[in-house]
């Protein structure tokens, strides 16, 4: 058996005749028979079978295993993308990945991304444990010198995990974690054989405040007196004959009462008339401001991002213990202290937005918390809060910058270094930095995006939540969360561009996601793609040598310009790589680009004019687009190929 990385190609005969996609597969490679699935091989199979192909042939899947579907979402690309990961006997692969592009109706192209793992069932033969769960708690319990009978949501689950610490070699483990007074949460993957700890971490999603003494000058800025009912500041608490409760669709606050008790689960309520009364430490009202500001998350979500945060109602907790200088997400739900002589209570909106950004983390890639994956996890979580900031009113590109008492922030976007810990560059990264300083490095890639490049908020949101939940996995490195973020903008129809550019800035490794721009075949028109003034989707199309003049053909309610380019998508100086490019024509609804014969030729579609501010992201100007060529009417006669792509008689023999 061979281990290693290598570069499967595939090529779906007809169905997608001009896209080459590439399928990484990491380690556990079947030898020669699985790298030799080529063209000829993949025609044959199509031609013997004219149903699409299934996952299992696609992916040349082993015995046991198979690819399980997570979520799936429409694109801008007139398709939809679906994830899935992969299970062995019915268990849950550990960090796979796999991101396909289907048609409208559901078939897979045969372009995908991600990986997964082939031959499992040499190293697990059977999945049966020798250790019970309980004795992997029990192991887990030893090592954190917890007492079993002060935890409570316990979860074990049973899967696969590839420790490419020991050779790349399929174990069969349980990831478990528990909880003890409600704030500590350890997560633990145990050799669900051996009993040996394969790896641990804290799940804690925290907001460390204290973990430095950072005095600095600056003003101290504070919310200041919000008088809620007024726009912006609308609050809508349900009302029942004069008792005013913290809970609308969206959220759900609960007052734990200055204790730590997790039995504590009813909904902060009052006589309205009355008002809360829960002032404290300078703050008037922590209780109603993690309410507005949890809606106002939930809000940003339904209309800015088309859903919910979470899978169940956002529930927040305020008033934790006594003066706790920190705020928590659980894997259930959002907690909020009091803070202390150096912070105000931390109902904060970019702290709310913060916390919630775990959760939803934990319930797309779930990006484990340390390490590279970890500072991702901590950098998302703080563009959520600035995201809820800008939806509010403005981001200030400060995180903790209304709750700070002796310094004007707790973590910044610009030079995330300036709080004297936090790291902005890939170099000075090492596995012992925490994860709220690692966090830099992408917060300072948000700081690029969208404060130097321009790219609105919304946007560069809506491609973090995307890569987010489509291909970001838990062990992601801050290069794989940069591939994945490329590939998020070429779906949603967003420009690389700025993207690349912040990665520069960085120093993360240029990324190549070439092969993750859709092809589209001769004549064949691919329709509902959604074109605005922000949303310009790119395709290529490739020509043969006997192509005479590219045809590209938009037609949609709105005049749509299209731009041929060649060498690459982007026209910018600042492009690299296979980005990089120059448009070779351009016009209005129908572009003719003579001298086409054997080229790839990227196009790109965009709003004509500029009356165009209102627009939603998906289904708005769905535009019709066709690329054909007409061709070279002397071409070498004995061609097959020419002759029949071109409609010309064939030769008799
Ligand atoms: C509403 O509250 C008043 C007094 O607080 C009480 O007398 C009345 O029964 C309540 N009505 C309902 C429907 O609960
Ligand atoms: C809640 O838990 C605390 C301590 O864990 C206990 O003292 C209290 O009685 C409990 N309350 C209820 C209503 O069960
Ligand atoms: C919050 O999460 C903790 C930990 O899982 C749980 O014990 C508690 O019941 C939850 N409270 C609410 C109101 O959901
Ligand atoms: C912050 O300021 C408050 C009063 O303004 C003071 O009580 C507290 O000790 C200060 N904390 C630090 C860390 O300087
Ligand atoms: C990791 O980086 C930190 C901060 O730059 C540095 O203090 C520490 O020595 C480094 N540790 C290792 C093991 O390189
Ligand atoms: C947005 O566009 C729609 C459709 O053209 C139009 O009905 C609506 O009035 C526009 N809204 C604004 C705020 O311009
Ligand atoms: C394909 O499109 C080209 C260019 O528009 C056209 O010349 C040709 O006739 C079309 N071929 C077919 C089979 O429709
Ligand atoms: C075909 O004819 C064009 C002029 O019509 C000429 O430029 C070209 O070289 C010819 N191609 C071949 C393959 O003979
Ligand atoms: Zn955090």
């Amino acid at each position: 058996m061979r281990r290693g990385h290598i570069i499967l190609i595939f090529l779906l005969g007809e169905l997608m005749s001009m896209t080459w996609a590439a399928v990484r597969v990491d380690a556990r490679i079947r030898a020669a028979e699985t790298m030799s699935m080529r063209r000829s091989q993949t025609e044959q199979l199509r031609k013997r079978d004219k149903t699409p192909l299934s996952r299992s042939q696609l992916f040349k899947l082993t015995p046991g295993e198979s690819l399980e579907e997570d979520t799936e979402v429409d694109d801008a690309l007139g398709g939809k993308v679906e994830r899935l990961h992969e299970t062995y006997k019915g268990f849950k692969v550990y960090d796979t990945v796999v991101t396909v592009r289907k048609s409208k109706n559901g078939e897979l192209t045969g372009d995908a991304t991600g990986h997964f793992y082939q031959n499992i069932d040499e190293d697990v033969p059977n999945t049966e444990a020798k250790l019970s769960p309980n004795q992997a708690l029990q192991i887990a319990l030893k090592v954190e010198n917890d007492d079993e009978e002060n935890i409570g949501s316990v979860k074990t689950d049973k899967f696969i995990y590839v420790d490419k610490k020991d050779g790349n070699k399929a174990k069969l483990v349980y990831q478990l974690s528990y909880l003890i007074d409600g704030f500590k949460r350890p997560f633990y993957i145990i050799d669900a054989n051996k009993g040996k700890v394969i790896q641990h971490w804290s799940g804690f999603n925290t907001y460390p405040c204290c973990e430095r003494k950072y005095t600095a000058i600056g003003g101290n800025e504070k919310i200041g007196k919000i008088t809620y009912g007024n726009m912006p500041y609308c609050l809508a608490p349900t009302i029942v004959n004069g008792t005013c409760y913290l809970e609308n669709e969206y959220v759900r606050v609960v007052d734990m009462e200055n204790t730590r008790h997790n039995n504590i689960t009813e909904t902060a309520s009052f006589l309205c008339d009355e008002g809360y009364g829960d002032e404290v430490n300078g703050a008037y009202s922590p209780a109603t401001d993690a309410f507005f500001y949890g809606t106002v998350v939930g809000k940003m979500f339904e209309e800015w991002f088309g859903g919910t945060a979470l899978k169940e109602k956002i529930i927040l907790r305020v008033h934790f213990s006594e003066y706790m200088e920190n705020a928590f997400w659980n894997g259930v739900n959002c907690t909020f202290g009091d803070g202390g002589s150096d912070l105000y209570p931390l109902t904060s909106l970019d702290v709310v937005g913060h916390e919630i950004g775990h959760g939803i983390t934990e319930q797309s890639s779930n990006l484990a918390y340390y390490d590279e994956h970890g500072g991702v996890n901590e950098a998302f979580s703080d563009i959520m809060g600035e995201a809820a900031e800008r939806y509010l009113l403005e981001s200030d590109f400060l995180t903790g910058g209304s709750i700070m008492k002796n310094s004007s922030y707790l973590r910044e976007f610009e030079t995330p270094e300036n709080d004297g810990v936090s790291i902005s560059k890939v170099s000075d990264m090492n596995d012992s930095i925490p994860v709220h300083f690692s966090s830099g490095v992408y917060r300072r890639v948000w700081y690029v995006l969208v404060k130097q490049e321009g790219m609105p908020i919304r946007e560069a949101a809506t491609v973090f939540l995307h890569a987010n939940k489509m291909y970001w996995h838990s062990t992601a490195s801050f290069h794989d969360c940069a591939c994945g973020l490329l590939m998020a903008a070429l779906d949603l129809g967003y420009s690389t561009l700025p993207f690349n550019v912040a990665f520069s800035d960085v120093g993360i490794d240029h990324c190549e996601v070439e092969s993750h721009i859709l092809g589209l075949n001769k004549n064949r028109t691919v329709s509902d793609i959604t074109v605005t003034e922000s949303v310009n989707p790119v395709f290529k199309f490739t020509t043969p040598e006997w192509a005479d003049t590219l045809i590209v053909d938009a037609t949609g309610t709105y005049p749509t310009w299209i731009s041929v380019f060649i060498g690459g998508w982007e026209a910018s100086n600042d492009a690299c790589g296979e980005e990089k490019g120059e448009v070779i024509a351009e016009g209005i609804d129908t572009v003719y680009v003579p001298n086409a014969e054997d080229k790839q030729f990227y196009m790109k579609f965009s709003r004509h004019g500029s009356d165009m501010s209102n627009t939603t992201l998906i289904g708005f100007n769905a535009v019709d687009i066709t690329a054909g060529y007409t061709c070279q009417q002397n071409f070498s006669e004995f061609n097959w190929w020419y002759l029949r792509d071109c409609g010309l008689k064939l030769p008799d023999y």
